[in-house]
């Protein structure tokens, strides 16, 4: 079934088309590395399916509905740096998503109804291996524990989609690899859709079900704007087959 539908979808800025007749179908529980060089569209694209931005022209649907005209709790974000907030401790960043669900003014929440989200964000917190983190600010945290936070955070709502714009990138390879193996078991486990732009080429076939490549075929005309040039579905690599079987 598919999730999220774009059909003819373009954005315009100050009469530049940035993005320009975008069709893409994606399927409940896939995941979409999105690749292309900067400034291409990639993060304005995921800005509109966040209801971040609307499209010039065409539709986005979710479940066959108009995307909500504003960001809901179904759609998950993580970006490349500065998802978490900074004054709130890592176990409070966790609970926030559900504080802020319940109680969007005050964004606190009392007695049995506090316990029980402290819990969920501890079982949160080991799950991305941040357990014993909990106490600290971001700021002494790794960047790899940074963004297994912003992970832990953007999960805890329960997307049913899981935007990531660069969400590694700043991270060196070692760290890198841990967090993929963690992003695939999370992925697996929640059965959400992911859609992760990336200029990691490797990263997105490690990752991705399907990687597509937005491109501008004519770079300094303003009339055109970046295209769907490719759409490459990913065969699962041996070794994960076997995960699988
Ligand atoms: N709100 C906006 N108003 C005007 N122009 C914008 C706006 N947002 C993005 N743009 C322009 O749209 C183009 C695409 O930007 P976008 O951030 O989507 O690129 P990107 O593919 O994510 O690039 P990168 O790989 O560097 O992150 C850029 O030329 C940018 O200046
Ligand atoms: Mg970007």
């Amino acid at each position: 079934m598919s999730t999220i539908e774009a059909k003819d979808v373009w954005q315009i800025y100050d009469g530049r088309v940035v993005l320009e007749k975008i069709n893409i179908s994606i399927n409940e529980g896939s995941f979409v590395s999105i690749v292309g060089p900067s400034g291409c569209g990639k993060t304005t694209f995921l800005r509109m399916l966040m209801s971040e931005e609307t499209p010039s022209r065409g539709t986005i649907t979710l479940d066959g509905k108009p995307l909500p005209a504003e960001p809901t709790s179904d759609r998950g974000v993580v970006f490349q740096r500065y998802s978490v907030f900074p004054h709130l401790t890592v176990l409070e960043n966790v609970m926030l998503p559900l504080e802020l669900a319940a109680s969007p003014l005050l964004s606190r929440l009392f007695g049995a109804r506090r316990r029980a989200t402290r819990d969920a964000a501890r079982t949160m917190l080991e799950h991305v291996g941040l357990h014993a983190a909990a106490s600290f600010y971001p700021a002494q945290l790794s960047g790899g524990m940074q963004q297994r936070l912003a992970l832990a955070q953007a999960l805890m709502a329960k997307p049913r989609v899981l935007l990531l714009d660069e969400p590694f990138s700043a991270l060196d390879p070692g760290t890198r690899a841990d967090i993929h193996v963690l992003t695939k078991r999370l992925w697996e486990e929640t059965k959400m859709t992911i859609v992760m732009v990336t200029h990691d080429i490797s990263e997105a076939f490690r990752l991705g079900t399907r990687v597509i490549v937005f491109e501008r075929l004519n770079p300094d005309d303003p009339a055109h704007g970046a295209r769907m040039t490719h759409d490459l579905s990913v065969r699962p690599r041996l070794k994960d087959k076997k995960v699988l079987a």
